[in-house]
Order: structure tokens, then sequence, then C-alpha cells
């Protein structure tokens, strides 16, 4: 059952890419609402309700100037991947979790993702002598996710509620990692977090599919090497050798992202074999990202695809002390020729970009033959996200 359950999963979100393209046509949704994990790659507005953040980046112009007109916590400048999912789905735009008041507001479906979220609970970060961004966990989002399945009522209630949602849980992860190598932490330290936070996200999986869950689709970890945040933090301290060729990202965080999405895929055949009733998919961010980095005249990127649209100066066009929506600082005049927003987060070009690309099929684990005949039919040339 468990193939055939994938390749369903598979064939609806390749029909929902070709809604994203064509805005419109027919076909009943197979899904109704979507319940979303992560942290700020994913989050459409909870950490403006969180103090740590409220007054963050990310609740300041320029954030938002793209689609929305104006900051609504998302960080970036327009569309996260989870909008473009929700668009193509035909489903609503979930409810942040922290805005969210009563029953009706979760129906819709709930992100529960937070900007700034770190899979391990503080204590761990503690424990070492590292603090995170937020206080904000995985452990705080499942218990909201808890919360919510109350106020929808009976279990059997719950239940329909939750056989008809897509979960999307990730990207998570990010920071847990983010918060060591600003501090210093080596690569080697950090790899060691690796088994930790996929538990984590191991538990959230299990969860929700406790609850009902039907299909759960698990995003992995983005090329850490090509972040502009680290590539400006470790400028000097890695010699040539140390940055690929083709993309010109670091190694070695390339290796921790590697790692990390080993480790997921692992986990996610543990839990296809002990759940075959429950759809599974792993969406490769990572190639994603890379395949745009390595070749971005392909996709509609301009050349420097590690550079920053905003903020700072130098190679990457990033500044730690000058961070996008800083006094004095600027986006760039067209966001959507770069890849990265503000050296952290990605513009709503690249979120479209890796949202088709998960739509579609090509980055989607498992289904090699069906994507393959996709990219030839009329409908797949059709989509503009083919490159
Ligand atoms: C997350 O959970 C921890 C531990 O229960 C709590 O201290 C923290 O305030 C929670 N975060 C939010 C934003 O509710
Ligand atoms: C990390 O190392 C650099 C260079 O040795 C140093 O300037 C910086 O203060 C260190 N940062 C932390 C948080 O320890």
């Amino acid at each position: 059952m468990a193939p055939l359950s994938h390749l369903l999963v598979v064939l609806v979100l390749l029909r929902a890419a070709a809604a994203l393209d064509s805005g419109g046509g027919g076909g009943q949704a197979r899904y109704a609402r979507v319940f979303s994990f992560g942290d700020s790659l994913t989050d459409t507005g909870n950490a403006l309700h969180v103090p740590a953040t409220s007054a963050g980046p990310a609740s300041r112009p320029p954030y938002g100037e793209t689609f929305f007109r104006r900051p609504t916590g998302r960080a970036s400048d327009g569309r996260l991947v989870v909008d473009f999912f929700v668009e193509a789905l035909r489903v609503p735009h979930p409810t942040p979790y922290l805005a969210g008041k009563m029953a009706a507001d979760f129906r819709r479906g709930v992100n529960f993702a937070v900007g700034g979220a770190t899979a391990l609970d503080p204590e761990f970060f503690e424990s070492k002598g590292l603090k995170p961004f937020v206080p904000v966990s995985l452990r705080n989002q499942t218990s909201w996710f808890r919360n919510v399945l109350q106020l929808l009522g009976s279990v059997h209630g719950q239940r329909k509620i939750t056989a008809t949602a897509l979960f999307l849980v990730g990207e998570i992860g990010v920071n847990d990692y983010f918060i060591a190598l600003n501090r210093n932490c080596t690569v080697g330290e950090v790899k060691n977090f690796v088994p930790h936070v996929i538990g984590a996200i191991r538990s959230v999986v299990t969860d929700v599919i406790a609850a009902g869950a039907a299909t759960v689709v698990i995003p992995g970890m983005i090329p850490l090497g090509c972040e502009p945040q680290l590539l400006a933090l470790y400028q000097g301290s890695v010699d040539a050798e140390g940055y690929d060729p083709d993309s010109g990202c670091i190694t070695r965080l390339n290796d921790l992202a590697e790692l990390h999405n080993r480790g997921l895929r692992r986990m996610i055949s543990g839990l296809r074999r002990a759940n075959p009733g429950t759809a599974i998919v792993y969406a490769d961010l990572y190639r994603a990202v890379t395949d745009i980095i390595v070749s971005p005249g392909k996709y509609g990127f301009r050349d420097r695809p590690l550079a920053a649209c905003c903020g700072g100066i130098g190679a990457y066009n990033f500044d730690m002390a000058a961070f996008c929506g800083a006094a004095g600082t600027a986006a760039c005049a067209d966001p959507s020729e770069y890849v990265s927003w503000d050296g952290v987060h990605f513009t709503e070009a690249a979120n479209r970009r890796i949202a088709c690309a998960v739509l579609e099929g090509s980055y989607v684990a498992d289904a090699p033959t069906l994507s393959m005949s996709w990219a030839t039919t009329e409908t797949g040339r059709r989509i503009r996200c083919v490159g």
C-alpha cells in the first residue's frame, strides 16, 4: 500500500502544480486544509506575537514589499513555499496559531511555524552554553497542535479534519545549527546535533500520524553552505579548496546539511514501514536550491546567486550589523533576480521556484518515473516554473 499512497500524493501535488501555473482549472481538491510546523521559512505571522521577535526585521519594510505590499511577519519580500502550496492546492491560508482565537480559525488549517524556532528544546542548547533565538521548539508546536485538536471537538470530528489535511513538517533544524555555528562551534561539533534534531522531527511526525494524518510532507535541510549569512561569517577562515567549484558554497557546511538529510530520509523510511496507511513524502529542498545556485540563469535568476538582495555590503551583500530592514539598509531593485532575500531567507521568486519544483515532483523522492513522464506532457511544459 505504501508505494501506491505515495504515488497518489505525488499525483495530487502534480495537479496542484498545474493549477499554480494556469491559475485555475477543475479538479476537486483532495485536501481541505494545511497544518504546518517549522521556522521562519514557513512562519506566516506567529513571530509577530512572540515578544522576542515582535519587532524583528520581518515586522518592518521592506519585508513583504513584493506581494503583500506590507510586512506580514513573513521573512521574505513576498510569499513563502507554504503560501505557494496552499494556492496550488486551492485551500485556505492556514491561520498562524498565535493569531487564531476560535475553532473556526483553526478549522481552515493552522500554521504553527515560528521564525527562529528550533527543533530541540532550550535545555539542549543551555547544556552546551548556547542560547536559542526564541523560546519556541517543536515541543511548543506539538502542544499547540494538541490544543487545536481539542478545540476541534470530538475525536471523530478531529479525525475528519486531520485525514483531509496536508501536513507540512519542516523545514526545521536550520536554527539548531545556526545557533551553534554563530557561536564558533565547529562543524564537527554541530554534526553531533543531527540525530537529536531528526529525533525531534520524528516525534512530531509520529504525533500527527497518531492524530490521523493521511499525508505528511517533510522538507529537508537547505544547503547551509550556500547561505549568504554563513558565507560571510566564514569568509577568510575557509581556504579555496573549502568552496565547491560549481556553486561557490562552503563544502563542509553543505556536508552538514546532507548528513541531516540522510538521517531524515532514513527516519522517514522507518516511519513508512511502520505506518503503511500514511503517505510520507520527502521534499528535497537541498537539490531544489542548489540547482538554482549552480544554474541561476536557467531559472531566471541573475548571475550572483550567493549575494543577498537586501541588507549589507561585500561579496555576499550581508552584514549582521546591517541586517535587512535596519536603518541605512536597502533592498535591491528587483528581488526576483535574487535567490536570497536577506542573507538568511529566500526571495519570493526562489520560494516560488522551490514550491513548483516540489509540486512538479522533480524533488519528491520515490517517484522518479512519474516525474519524468510528467515533464514530457503538454501540461508539464506549460508550467512556468519548469525553467
Ligand atoms: C514554549 O514552551 C516553553 C516550555 O514550556 C515555554 O517556556 C515557552 O514560553 C513556550 N513558548 C511560547 C512562545 O509559548
Ligand atoms: C568567534 O570567533 C571570532 C574569531 O576568532 C571572534 O571574533 C568572535 O568574537 C567569536 N564569537 C563568539 C560568539 O564567540
